[in-house]
């Protein structure tokens, strides 16, 4: 299984910030880890002309490869970028857009026809967890965000609790290991022992704090970064922390 980590920028950065993936780029060239950082649009075509030793990808993209839809962006176009990865179904999507399990299926599918890499988020809210449905939801959300699709390649899985994006809060490192084996487990249900192969990231307040310990549990094979991805000295230390798993 390769080791990755994923750096989400959200509606964060511009041009003078590309620095900080050029700076990445440069320092882990070689490095055993895929490290994939997600500007926004407007920064992909210069992120990927200057940091050629990581992976670019995308935060959002269409069901549809092209029409009338104002203010979108298809595979098509991301592909024609040199762009390898896409988040999918990221929970501020899901909450803000109305993305349903549905919708993220079908972006999926769209993702995979253009050999794309698909980073499919799945998490629990606050109230879910507190009324102990975080291993439901998360099932309901895999077989939906994975509906008709039949192989197993080029999909990656974030686990990502709504309530640790942002908050510096984090789940025990046995609430992961538990939320992690049964995510495999679900993958394995669908898809059989080449499940074992799908990356399952971790995102949710991940620093070079506390990303050594959280990498030491098994099923987790990465992390899926958001805050601490926006500047090289505070994504490092993570990709570090990867690199040292053994
Ligand atoms: P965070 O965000 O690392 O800032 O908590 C993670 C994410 O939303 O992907």
């Amino acid at each position: 299984m390769r080791k990755l980590v994923a750096g989400n920028w959200k509606m964060n950065g511009n041009r003078e910030n590309l620095l900080e993936i050029k700076k990445v780029s440069d320092r882990f060239s070689g490095s055993d880890v895929d490290i994939i950082v997600c500007p926004p649009f407007t920064l992909l075509s210069a992120a990927k002309e200057i940091a050629a030793n990581i992976f670019i990808g995308a935060q959002n993209l269409h069901v549809d490869n092209s029409g009338a839809y104002t203010g979108e962006i298809s595979a098509d176009m991301l592909e024609d970028l040199g762009v390898t990865h896409a988040i999918i179904g990221h929970s501020e999507r899901r909450t803000e857009c109305s993305e349903t399990n549905d919708v993220v299926a079908r972006k999926v599918k769209t993702a995979l026809k253009k050999k794309l890499n698909a980073i499919i988020c799945i998490g629990e809210s606050e109230p879910e967890r507190k009324e102990n449905k975080t291993l439901s939801v998360l099932k309901e959300q895999i077989y939906g965000s994975l509906k008709d699709i039949t192989g197993t390649e080029n999909i990656i899985v974030a686990y990502e609790p709504i309530w640790a994006i942002g908050t510096g809060r984090t789940p025990s490192l046995a609430e992961i290991s538990t939320t992690h084996d049964s995510i495999r487990l679900n993958l394995l249900e669908m898809y059989g022992s080449s499940a074992s192969n799908i990356p399952i990231l971790y995102g949710g307040s991940v620093n070079g704090l506390n990303a050594s310990e959280i990498f030491s549990v098994a099923n987790v094979n990465g992390a899926l970064v958001g805050g601490a991805s926006l500047s090289f000295d505070t994504f490092s230390p993570i990709i570090k922390a990867i690199e040292n798993k053994t």
